[in-house]
């Protein structure tokens, strides 16, 4: 993971906008996040794909792909996975897929096509600088995001068993607008390119998203949540687990969350979370796990692995 060094806390967002510690601690579960000042999304997912392939002992010339995946990408072309590749002076093929803050989960999956071709390493990065892309107005938004990044190396195998995906196509709960453009032809309309969300509506989705799809992955694979050592969530908001512990009857203690500390980091939250629970030494070979997601697509996804 890379997370920027700056730390920005609740009481320094209630100086921008109509909110304070108690509210977002509350409702949200976020104390602080970090927020890039000069990292752009590349460096950020650059520093975090050095510090995956260090860890596991593997060269940028052994990767046979890059996966990239980010909301907040510096430019749409090229990649975040064309710029990784091309800072660590790899040569294979890397391009993005967009899933929002379930594309690290897409992304998982589309490696296991190729390694079901013969791909030995892949490289996984999940990148996100939603600093610039929230409306710092919007206290509704700006509160709940953060920087950061994420990225594991795959190798091929057979620990990764089950994945489940669903996606209920629209922009009316979570949009984020492209730039407007500047063409004279246009009549359209030129909404301004931040995140737009109906939280509500995003809150139940996501509470329904968990329950049902960790429940269905441990039944398909006849396993038991005394199987199972850690949840992984995307960390969106605290209550959100909560809630969907109660609705699935996951206890609490399953879940890995560490949304407090770095808030919402889209892409990045999950792997940010796995790399805190291997380092912490809370993560051993042969543990079962379970990742899941949710975000703007609508899009949810969860995956059953032995890591
Ligand atoms: O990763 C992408 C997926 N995104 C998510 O998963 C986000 C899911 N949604 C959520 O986490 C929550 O819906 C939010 C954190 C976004 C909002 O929390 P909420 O409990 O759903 O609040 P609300 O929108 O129902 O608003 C409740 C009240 C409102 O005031 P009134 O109308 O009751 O007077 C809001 O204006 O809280 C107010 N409010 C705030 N107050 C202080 C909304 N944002 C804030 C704020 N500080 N930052």
């Amino acid at each position: 993971m890379y997370v920027p060094e700056k730390v920005v806390t609740n009481d320094d967002l209630a100086q921008l906008v109509d909110t304070n510690d108690e509210w977002i601690q509350k409702r949200v579960g976020i104390k602080e996040r970090r927020i890039a000042v000069t990292e752009t999304t590349a460096d950020m997912g650059y520093e975090a794909a050095k510090a995956a392939l260090d860890n596991a002992g593997i060269s940028p010339d052994e990767l046979d792909l890059i996966l990239g995946a980010t909301v907040s990408g510096d430019d749409i072309s090229p990649s975040l996975a064309c710029m990784v590749q091309n800072k660590l002076g790899a040569t294979c093929l890397a391009y993005d897929v967009n899933a929002a803050c379930s594309a690290f989960l897409f992304l998982l999956e589309t490696a296991a096509g190729y390694f079901a071709r013969g791909a030995k390493n892949v490289l996984v990065v999940g990148a996100e600088r939603m600093s610039r892309i929230v409306d710092w107005s919007d206290r509704g938004t700006c509160v709940i995001f953060g920087d950061g990044a994420g990225a594991c190396v795959l190798s091929a195998g057979d620990n990764y068993h089950d994945s489940i995906f669903t996606v209920r196509g629209g922009d009316d709960v979570i949009k984020i607008p492209a730039a407007p453009g500047k063409s004279p032809f246009w009549q359209g309309e030129t909404p301004e390119p931040f995140v737009r969300m109906n939280g509500q509506e995003t809150f139940k989705y996501a509470v329904t998203a968990i329950a049902n799809d960790v429940n269905a992955l441990l039944e398909r694979n006849n396993l038991t949540l005394d199987d199972i050592r850690w949840i992984v969530p995307h960390q969106a908001n605290y209550r959100i687990i909560e809630s969907a512990s109660k609705r699935g009857g996951i206890p609490m203690e399953k879940f890995y969350l560490n949304i407090d500390r770095f808030g919402n980091t889209s892409s990045a939250s999950v792997p940010i979370a796995l790399d805190e629970l291997n380092r912490a030494g809370k993560l051993d070979r042969g543990d079962k796990i379970i990742l899941t997601a949710f975000g703007g697509g609508l899009a949810n996804a969860a995956c059953l692995l032995t890591w």
